[in-house]
């Protein structure tokens, strides 16, 4: 079983070939990130991100297919992101997943992002056996999850303001560096000294599973309104935030594990690329019986990959394989969910 899978939910375009397995395997990839057209207005502009979408996205599966050395005979089945993220864009990837599907009379496969995140490492040399912890840290989105199997998810816990990723990005800014922050703070902590700065861990002593960054935003813009001497205080600084957001996230985690009596942690989304945050998980993982699994590098980040997938692992699970697109269900139009609670998926 062969899916296709098609990403569009923000500012990547991904399109993957995923061959069902066990285990599963990367037939094809591509991902044209659109960064460098975003990055002079110092965010995604939603409308500049659905017209690259528009522009690209057919020359891309046409780039994957070759890649993957198949025709579109070999392909089973059409995933696609039908949310969270940004309305214009989403709809982008519905439209072509539809199209396909309809056209190849193959089963169309709405998926959420957040799902394609988790189940990630599945994709790696070291897949989780569920159940497990997620750790689900991305630019708009900070959650802790219990997940029983595929498509049962218990949220613990979540950021009650920004996202990790956000943080990361708008401390960045504050700093004056480029768009994504997150790889950009990153670099520029790894000649500070994480201890410089006493910044506030929020909610770190609350004894639940909820997280805060927004308060981390005011004590950096205080540091940075009083003065940074030099380029040594601004990457202390930086490596100040880092080390502040990745002590939460970390002594979350483990409280979820505790908590539920879990012992594997998956760790998801953009954030997980953390050089930092990945060491200290380590560190703390080998002095307890716990063991973790990150997506392979490449796929930390919005990619296709994780899109078929999740629809390959859903296609599967079905009692049985459904049928093409019909006319009417066409004409009823697609859906996109631009929010999407995760608990709420079946
Ligand atoms: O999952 P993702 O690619 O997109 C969303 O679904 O949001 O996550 C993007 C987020 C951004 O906030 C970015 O700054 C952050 O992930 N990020 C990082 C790193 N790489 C990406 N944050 C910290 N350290 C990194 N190495
Ligand atoms: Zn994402």
């Amino acid at each position: 079983m062969r899916v296709l899978g098609i990403e569009t939910s923000c500012d990547e375009t991904g399109i993957a070939i995923v061959q069902a397995g066990p285990p599963p395997r990367i037939l094809g990839q591509v991902l044209h990130s659109q960064v460098a057209m975003h990055e002079r207005y110092g965010g995604v502009v939603p409308e500049l991100a659905s017209r690259d979408h528009s522009a690209r996205i057919v020359g891309l599966t046409l780039t994957v297919l070759q890649r993957a050395q198949l025709t579109w005979r070999d392909i089973d089945a059409i995933a696609y992101t039908e949310g969270p993220g940004l309305a214009g864009a989403l709809l982008v990837g519905a439209s072509l997943a539809a199209s396909l599907a309809y056209a190849l009379d193959k089963p169309l496969l709405p998926i959420h992002h957040l799902e394609g995140h988790l189940l990630s490492p599945l994709l790696s040399d070291d897949p989780p056996p569920f159940p497990f912890v997620a750790l689900l840290v991305s630019g708009g989105h900070t959650q802790l999850l219990s997940v029983e199997r595929l498509g049962r998810y218990r949220l613990l816990g979540e950021s009650v303001d920004d996202a990790a990723g956000e943080a990361f990005d708008k401390s960045a800014k504050l700093l004056g560096l480029g768009y994504p922050g997150g790889p950009a703070l990153a670099r520029l902590a790894v000649h500070g000294n994480p201890d410089a700065y006493d910044l506030p861990r929020p909610m770190l002593r609350s004894n639940d599973l909820q997280f805060s960054f927004s308060g981390l935003k005011t004590a950096v813009l205080t540091q940075v309104r009083k003065g940074l001497a030099d380029e040594q205080a601004r990457a202390d600084l930086a490596a100040s935030v880092q080390a502040a957001i990745v002590d939460v996230l970390v002594a979350k985690a483990l409280r979820a594990l505790a908590q539920t009596g879990l012992s594997n942690l998956v760790i998801a989304g953009g954030v997980s690329a953390n050089q930092r945050l990945r060491e200290k998980l380590g560190a703390a993982a080998q002095s307890r019986a716990i063991r973790l699994h990150f997506p392979p590098t490449e796929l930390c980040t919005d990619n296709g990959a994780m899109i078929a997938l999740a629809g390959a692992l859903r296609l599967a699970a079905l009692p049985e394989p459904p049928g093409g697109l019909d006319p009417a269900r066409i004409a009823a139009g697609f859906t996109v969910r631009p929010r999407w609670p995760l608990d709420q998926l079946r």
